[in-house]
């Protein structure tokens, strides 16, 4: 137990250690050349292959991994799944998290939750990008037919609750909640596909704590995730998400290698789900990218349907759609 604290140890601080991939300094307001510039570098991070995958770019993070990155509960509401639940993992990657869960390891490692779990639960892992690996086709030819499902072509806004059903847990590491352009029509997703009672598990990187602590404790930091006031005061992302209505939000600020790191538990607790707006004031590609957003003034509350997001976006990049196992 005390090798595997370690190793989650090592992993966060992996995480915070590794390279950002930033390449801006000015704004790159939406509608602008440099704004397009940047989404089209944002694209080519998602599609890069083999050497070119910049070095943040992770995309093959363990099931023990993100127990360490995310909130301690995570692990038990994981094991504590049974058969009939489902679990989605946004910005999956190679879906390596997903992976784990039906090893057998998993169940030597979580023989508490075993009886109740029984055959466990069905996995649905997505990506913009299909990173699916031989490991991942092998997995899905040797389980039940739909138990594990990847998802690839398109952005989380571009289900409907109709497609995609809902979900007793989802999770995101350093996914979509970390890279969309669209961070309240995002959330209104999340929290239209989870259930009454379902558990969202996210993290941000470098982003301003909800622990009173100023701006000025962090001056080699360049925060990936900023909210302004329609006043242009600060906002921080935390108060943000606890002003969702239908939501307990619980966030956990940490600091590796003086870089801050909210982790965020949210608990659904009824259906009237409505996402203060937020406008993308600015965006530069990374891993994750930059992202500088403003509230609506007066913040209309918008109603959380995954089939219709508040207002449109822009249109996705083009791709096929993949349900196959
Ligand atoms: C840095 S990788 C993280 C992969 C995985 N979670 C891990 O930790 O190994 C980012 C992933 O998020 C996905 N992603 C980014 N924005 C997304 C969105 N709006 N909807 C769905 N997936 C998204 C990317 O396609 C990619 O699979």
């Amino acid at each position: 137990m005390i090798a595997l604290k370690h190793t989650g140890i090592r992993i966060v601080v992996l995480l915070v250690l590794q390279t950002l991939w930033l390449e801006t300094s000015h704004s790159q307001l939406p509608g602008s050349p440099t704004f397009g510039e940047e989404v089209s570098k944002q694209e080519a991070i998602y599609q890069s292959q083999g050497e070119k995958v910049p070095e943040g770019y992770v995309l093959d993070r363990s099931l023990l991994a993100y127990a360490s990155i995310l909130s301690s509960e995570f692990d038990r509401s994981l094991a504590s799944l049974g058969p009939a639940d489902r679990w989605l993992d946004i910005g999956a990657g190679e879906g390596r998290a997903v992976l784990d869960y039906y090893t057998p390891r998993y169940d030597s490692m979580h023989p508490e939750g075993r009886e109740r779990r029984g055959q466990k639960a069905r996995a649905v892992a997505m990506s913009i990008e299909d990173r699916r690996t031989p490991r991942w086709h092998k997995t899905a030819a040797n389980l039940e037919a739909n138990k594990i499902q990847y998802l690839s072509g398109r952005r989380l806004r571009e289900y409907s609750l109709e497609e995609l059903g809902q979900f007793r847990l989802i999770t995101d590491v350093v996914g979509g909640f970390s890279y969309s352009r669209y961070l309240s029509i995002f959330m209104e997703k999340v929290l239209g596909f989870l259930e009454v009672n379902g558990r969202f598990y996210t993290l941000l990187l470098d982003v301003l704590p909800d622990n009173g602590t100023s701006r000025a404790a962090y001056p080699d930091t360049l925060f990936l995730t900023e909210i302004a006031n329609a006043d242009g005061s600060e906002v921080r992302v935390c108060p943000w998400l606890k002003s969702i209505t239908c939501v307990e939000v619980t966030c956990e600020s940490r600091t590796e290698a003086n870089r801050p790191i909210e982790i965020v538990r949210i608990h659904k607790v009824c259906d009237s789900v409505t996402v203060p707006a937020l406008e993308l004031l600015h965006y530069g590609a990374g891993t994750p990218p930059q992202r500088r957003f403003q509230l609506r003034d007066p913040s209309p509350a918008s109603p959380a349907s995954p089939a219709s997001p508040a207002s449109p976006p822009s249109p996705a990049s083009p791709g096929q759609t993949s349900t196959t196992r």
